[in-house]
C-alpha cells in the first residue's frame, strides 16, 4: 500500500490529523493496534480548550458538542479553611472552556472517517517504523495473519505514550524529560448531578477534583498514594473521603451514586524532543504527558496536529518545507508552556509526602497571593487558557 502519510494510532490525535489532512488534500492511511471498540471504550479527558473547540467547529465536528457540551467560563480553587477563588478564563482573555467527553469526540472522529472512507487498519499488534531517514520510509505490520507494508512520504506517529513511534527515533538523537510525581489520581465517574463548577481543591487529607460530562454526570478525583489499588477503594470509602477534602458548603451538594467507572492514574510530566526525525513527526502523548491536573493531554494533541497538518499542507500545495522544518520547534513552545502550567497546577494543589512545614506555608502563601491579587489570577487565567495557536489558527 502507498499514502503520502501514514499515521500511526487512531486515537484522538491520528484520526484528527487524517481528517485534517483529508481537508487539506492529502492522503493518509491510520494504522492501529487495538479494536475499534477498544479505542471508543476508553474514558478520559473532558475539558477542551477554546482552540480545541475551534478546531472541533472548523471541521464541522461540532454539532453534539455545541448541543450537549457544556461551555464554562473558568475554574474554582477551594482549600481547606480558607476562601475559595474563580480562575475565570471568559473575564480576563475572553475565552471559555468546554466541558465534552473525549469518548464523544473519538465517535464523531470515526464518524467522518468512514464518511470519508478513510482506511483505517485496526488490530494491527506488531508495527515496525524503517527508514525514517530516508526519502522513502514504510511501516511494516502483520494484521490478521497476513503481512502487510505502507510506503508513504511521511509518518506521523500518534500512537501515545507506550507507541512504537518514538522508540524508533535513535536515542542519541531523543532527549527526554520527566517528571514522576510521588501519587496517583483515584478517578471515578457517576451518574449525580456534578457541583456548579470544575472545582479544585487542597485538602490536608490530599487534593481533590470534582469535574463532569453533563449534568447528569460527574466525574471526581482523589489523590492516593502510588500503591494503592482501585479494590482497595469501594464505593463505601471513596465517597466519604472525597466529601472530606471539599468544604462542607461543596460537600453536601455531592450526592453518592454507585460508580460506573474506577481507576488509577500515576502522575507524570514527560516531554520527548525532537518531535520530528527524518520522516517521522511525534504528536500528542507519543512525545509528551502532563499530569491530569490543568487537563491539558487532549488539548496538547490537538494543537500538535493542527500544527502538523499545516505544515505538511504547506509542503504539498505550495512546496513550502518551512513548516515542516519549523514543527517540532513551534508545537514544543505550546507543549512546554502546558507542561509547565499542569506542573506549576500538581505542586500548588497537591499534598507532598514528606512535605516540610517551609513547603506548606509556601503554598498557602502561593494560594493567598492569587486569592488577594486580581493580577495573579489573570496570570493563572492566561497559563490555563492555554496558549494560543501562532500562525493561522482554524476561524472561531
Ligand atoms: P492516545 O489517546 O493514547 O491514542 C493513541 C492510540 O495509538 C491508541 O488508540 C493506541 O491504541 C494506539 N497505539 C498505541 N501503540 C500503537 C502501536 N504500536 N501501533 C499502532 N497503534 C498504537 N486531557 C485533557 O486535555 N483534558 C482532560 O480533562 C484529560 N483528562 C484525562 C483523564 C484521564 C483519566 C486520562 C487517562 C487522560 C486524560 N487526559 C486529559 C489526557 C488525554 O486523554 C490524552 O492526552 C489523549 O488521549 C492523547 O491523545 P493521543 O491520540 O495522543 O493518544
Ligand atoms: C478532568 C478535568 C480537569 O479539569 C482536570 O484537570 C482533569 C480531568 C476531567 O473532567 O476528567
Amino acid at each position: 500500500m502507498r499514502t503520502q502519510v501514514a499515521i500511526v494510532g487512531a486515537g484522538p490525535a491520528g484520526l484528527l490529523l487524517s481528517e485534517l489532512l483529508h481537508r487539506a488534500g492529502i492522503e493518509s492511511v491510520v494504522v492501529e493496534r487495538s479494536s475499534r471498540a477498544h479505542v471508543l471504550g476508553r474514558i478520559r479527558a473532558g475539558v477542551l480548550e477554546s482552540t480545541t473547540v475551534d478546531v472541533l467547529r472548523h471541521l464541522g465536528l461540532n454539532e453534539r458538542m455545541d448541543r450537549d457540551g457544556h461551555p464554562h467560563d473558568g475554574m474554582r480553587i477551594v482549600w481547606a479553611g480558607r476562601d475559595g477563588l474563580f480562575i475565570d478564563t471568559q473575564r480576563h482573555l475572553g475565552r471559555r472552556f468546554m466541558v465534552w467527553g473525549q469518548t464523544q469526540i473519538q465517535e464523531d472522529l470515526y464518524a467522518a472517517a468512514d464518511r470519508r472512507g478513510q482506511v483505517i487498519l485496526d488490530e494491527v499488534p506488531d508495527a515496525v517504523l524503517h527508514d525514517l531517514e530516508s526519502g522513502q520510509p514504510y511501516i511494516s505490520y502483520t494484521r490478521h495473519g497476513s503481512a502487510g507494508r505502507i510506503d508513504a512520504d511521511y509518518i506521523a506517529g500518534c500512537d501515545g505514550f507506550h507507541g512504537v513511534s518514538r522508540q524508533s527515533i535513535p536515542t542519541g538523537v531523543r532527549r527526554e524529560f520527566e517528571k514522576v510525581y510521588p501519587f496517583g489520581w483515584l478517578g471515578i465517574m457517576a451518574r449525580t448531578t456534578p457541583l456548579p463548577d470544575v472545582t479544585y481543591a487542597n485538602h490536608p487529607r490530599g487534593f481533590a477534583l470534582a469535574s463532569f460530562r453533563s449534568q447528569t454526570l460527574s466525574c471526581f478525583y482523589i489523590q492516593v498514594p502510588l500503591d494503592h489499588r482501585v479494590e482497595e477503594w469501594p464505593d463505601e470509602r471513596f465517597w466519604p473521603e472525597l466529601k472530606a477534602r471539599f468544604p462542607a458548603e461543596l460537600a453536601e451538594r455531592i450526592v453518592p451514586t454507585p460508580s460506573i467507572e474506577k481507576s488509577i492514574a500515576p502522575l507524570r510530566s514527560f516531554v520527548a524532543e525532537p518531535m520530528r526525525h527524518g520522516r517521522l513527526f511525534l504528536c500528542g502523548d507519543a512525545a509528551h504527558i502532563v499530569p491530569p491536573t490543568g487537563a491539558k493531554g487532549l488539548n496538547l494533541a490537538v494543537s500538535d496536529v493542527w500544527y502538523l497538518s499545516q505544515a505538511l499542507a504547506g509542503h504539498y500545495r505550495r512546496g513550502d518545507d518551512s513548516g515542516i522544518d519549523g514543527y517540532s520547534a513551534r508545537a514544543l513552545r505550546r507543549v512546554w508552556s502546558s507542561v509547565r502550567t499542569s506542573w506549576y497546577l500538581t505542586n500548588l494543589l497537591h499534598r507532598f509526602p514528606g512535605a516540610s512545614d517551609f513547603d506548606q506555608r509556601a503554598q498557602e502563601v502561593e494560594l493567598d497571593l492569587l486569592k488577594s491579587s486580581d493580577r495573579a489570577q489573570a496570570w493563572l487565567a492566561e497559563q490555563y487558557a492555554g496558549m494560543p495557536f501562532e500562525g493561522s489558527g482554524p476561524a472561531p
